[in-house]
């Protein structure tokens, strides 16, 4: 067996791990035999030099074999598992998952918590008075086949390795590295057993990759990494320069979410998870088309059916139903601010990272893994990219608890807004499908 420090210097100076490397590496990992300044230097030395894909699919393949992985197989055919590589405000799981449970189809969704700057499915949906989110595998399949739809945390039985991993590399400025986030996300999607896997590969200031390129070599990653251990996987490249929909904060995204099922939610989170619900659709063989899959799924925002799911959700997992009629059941914050525009023009930049830095600086995010989350707090964005503004008129609202929070709030979005005089180009949402 080697040292670790001699596998810590083959990466610092760009050497290939073998397969027997990585089996020892994510061993040591989750025995404690590799200390965590020893797993520290060689994350480090991954984000510098990289890995080859066949090292991403070997540490893929040894992080899933860290844990249990999930037999899903009586649900049915297919199972369908959706994961962003993460966002602000983005809160299609919350809308997707009962909307694609709604046309017939089982989904077992293991969702995570906040990470960095970005907020985690399960987070908001605890924002929902009473709601239960850490079920037990059993119960988690028997809710699937009596409900259709169970969404929970992530378990400490599954791909353990990477909860390891993954706690370091948030503290140690390792997260937006490709091989890394390829082998988080692929290795807890085959973990979780589904077979029809949907990735919301997202770029822009507000996502891990900041660029286009970045984010389609990171889903042609994923791609390949899947081929390599035989799963079938999806990737929607998109954008995340602004928010998503308008709300960012957890209460605040729930409530924007039950307003999506409704059909009355903002444009382009709606049309997101009508993509990638259609395309999720069509891979289960449940429609023949792209176009078949929306008109689907549009039939289900209107007559109530996705509405229903998530009422059914909420019930199965223990929170509080009333909240889908009557808003005023989650937590209020103390303060409503409207941030206003000083002078006409059109929104040129709404930027997304400086949002979840307002609302992070309000108490909606960890500075420490165990720190209490604010649910109240948050922004909505009145005025996105392109959008045309008078003076005087709101920007955003905000959501705080404390003056001194608020102040800090107001300076990041006086960072977030700039206007021009000229319209600029609507952004482009759904940038390219991979691997579909
Ligand atoms: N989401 C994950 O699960 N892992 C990453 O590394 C990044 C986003």
């Amino acid at each position: 067996m080697a040292r670790y420090v001699d596998l810590i210097y083959k990466k610092r100076f760009g050497g290939e791990h073998t397969k027997q490397e990585i089996h020892q590496i994510v061993n040591g990992v989750i025995t404690g035999e590799m200390p965590d300044y020893q797993i520290s230097a060689w994350l480090m030395a991954i984000c510098i030099n990289g890995m080859t894909l066949d090292e991403t699919a070997f540490l893929t393949e040894e992080i899933v074999k860290s844990g249990e992985t999930i037999d899903l197989s009586s649900l049915g055919e297919y199972v369908i598992d959706k994961h962003s590589t993460g966002g602000v405000g983005d809160k299609t799981t919350l809308v997707l998952t009962p909307l694609l449970s709604s046309t017939g189809i089982p989904i077992a969704k293991l969702s995570g918590r906040g990470l960095g700057h970005t907020g985690g499915t399960i987070d908001k949906l605890e924002a929902i008075e009473g709601l239960n989110t850490s079920i037990p595998v059993d119960k988690f399949l028997d809710q699937v086949k009596k409900y259709g739809i169970a969404v929970g945390g992530q378990t400490a039985k599954l791909a353990p390795a990477d909860k390891t991993l993954y706690a370091i590399r948030d503290v140690t400025a390792t997260v937006d590295s490709i091989p890394l986030i390829a082998a988080s996300v692929v290795s807890k999607k085959i973990a979780a057993g589904s077979n029809v896997i949907i990735l919301d590969v997202k770029y822009g200031t507000g996502a891990f990759m900041k660029t286009v390129a970045e984010a389609v070599e990171l889903a042609n990653t994923m791609v390949e990494v899947g081929n390599r251990l035989n799963k079938q996987i999806t990737c929607c490249v998109t954008s995340m320069e602004q928010p998503l929909g308008c709300a960012v904060g957890h209460s605040l995204e729930v409530i924007e979410s039950i307003e999506t099922l409704k059909h009355k939610g903002p444009e382009d989170l709606t049309e997101l998870c009508l993509t990638l619900g259609a395309v999720a659709l069509t891979k289960s063989k449940m429609v023949n088309s792209i176009d078949e899959g929306k008109a689907l799924l549009v039939k289900n925002l209107d007559n109530g059916e996705a509405l229903k799911k998530f009422e059914d959700l909420i019930k199965a997992q223990e929170g509080d139903i009333s909240v889908i009629s009557d808003y005023s059941k989650f937590r209020q914050a103390n303060i409503k601010h409207e941030f206003k525009a000083d002078n006409d023009g059109y929104v040129l930049k709404c930027d997304a990272l400086s949002i979840a830095r307002a609302c992070k600086a309000m108490g909606a995010g960890r500075d420490k893994k165990d720190d209490p989350i604010n649910m109240a707090v948050g922004v909505v964005v009145k005025k996105k990219v392109a959008d045309k503004v008078q003076s005087g008129e709101t920007l955003a609202e905000i959501y705080a608890d404390e003056d001194q929070h608020l102040q800090v709030a107001i300076d990041y979005l006086k960072q977030a807004y700039e206007l021009t005089d000229k319209q600029p180009e609507k952004p482009v949402l759904i940038n390219k499908m991979i691997g579909a």
